[in-house]
């Protein structure tokens, strides 16, 4: 996919391309542009390695919604299309044919959500193979840096392969150093890239 933006005088002043070129990066350099915005797609082979033990539940509807929003919210303030959810925004993901709340993982501690692993299975296309998902996952503020992301990401993978596939997958923003660290310490690594290009200083597009 690309997609060209031009202004009235025909100049080009947004450039979007998934998965992104070599050929895209000249023409955004050539018409003047510069990144805005990089959703790498990172991949692994499945199983991975178990997960370490950690109580998990599946979400429920209409009983975990707003502690999962605080959760969501708080961890992705920062990010372009994940900040800022209402239960308007998780009923549409729940009305997905791919929604399955047994792939939708929580932890809580002391009754508290602290961390969640949604995941998504993507049936085989001509171009790729069946491939499991780790779709959004976070862990609240409060606990970050304690080993619960890398422990949540491994249960989402070990969920993933008990499901037969053998494709790990997700999507992480180019900036998101942290995330990148611990999914590259886990054996992901890149595959494509969705990438943006627009004048310098444009806020990060919403994909
Ligand atoms: C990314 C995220 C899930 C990681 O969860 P976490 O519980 O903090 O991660 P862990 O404690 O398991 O740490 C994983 C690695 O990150 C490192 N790390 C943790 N906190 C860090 C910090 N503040 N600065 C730098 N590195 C950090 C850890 O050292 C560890 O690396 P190591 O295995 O080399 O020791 C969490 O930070 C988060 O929810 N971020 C916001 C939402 C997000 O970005 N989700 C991912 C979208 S793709």
């Amino acid at each position: 996919m690309r997609k060209e933006t031009r202004g009235p005088d025909g100049r080009l002043v947004m450039l979007e391309a998934e998965p992104a070129s070599s050929d895209d990066e000249r023409l955004a350099r050539h018409a003047g542009l510069v990144l805005v915005r990089e959703v790498l797609q990172l991949r692994r082979a499945l199983p991975a390695d178990p997960p370490p033990p950690l109580a998990l539940r599946p979400f429920r509807s209409g009983v975990d919604d707003q502690a999962f929003l605080d959760v969501n919210n708080r961890a992705f303030h920062w990010h372009p299309d994940q900040s800022g959810w209402t239960v308007d925004d998780l009923r549409r993901h729940e009305a997905e044919p791919w929604f399955d709340a047994d792939g939708f993982l929580l932890h809580e501690r002391d009754g508290r959500l602290v961390g969640f692993c949604w995941t998504k299975v993507h049936p085989a296309t001509d171009e790729d193979p069946a491939m499991g998902e780790i779709y959004v996952i976070a862990t609240d503020p409060d606990v970050e840096g304690q080993g619960l992301g890398r422990a949540l990401t491994l249960a989402g993978l070990a969920h993933l392969a008990a499901r037969g596939l053998e494709v790990g997958m997700l999507h992480v923003e180019g900036s998101n150093t942290r995330a990148r660290h611990l999914y590259e310490r886990l054996g992901f690594t890149e595959h494509s890239a969705h990438r943006w290009w627009a004048p310098e200083g444009t806020p990060p597009p919403v994909a």
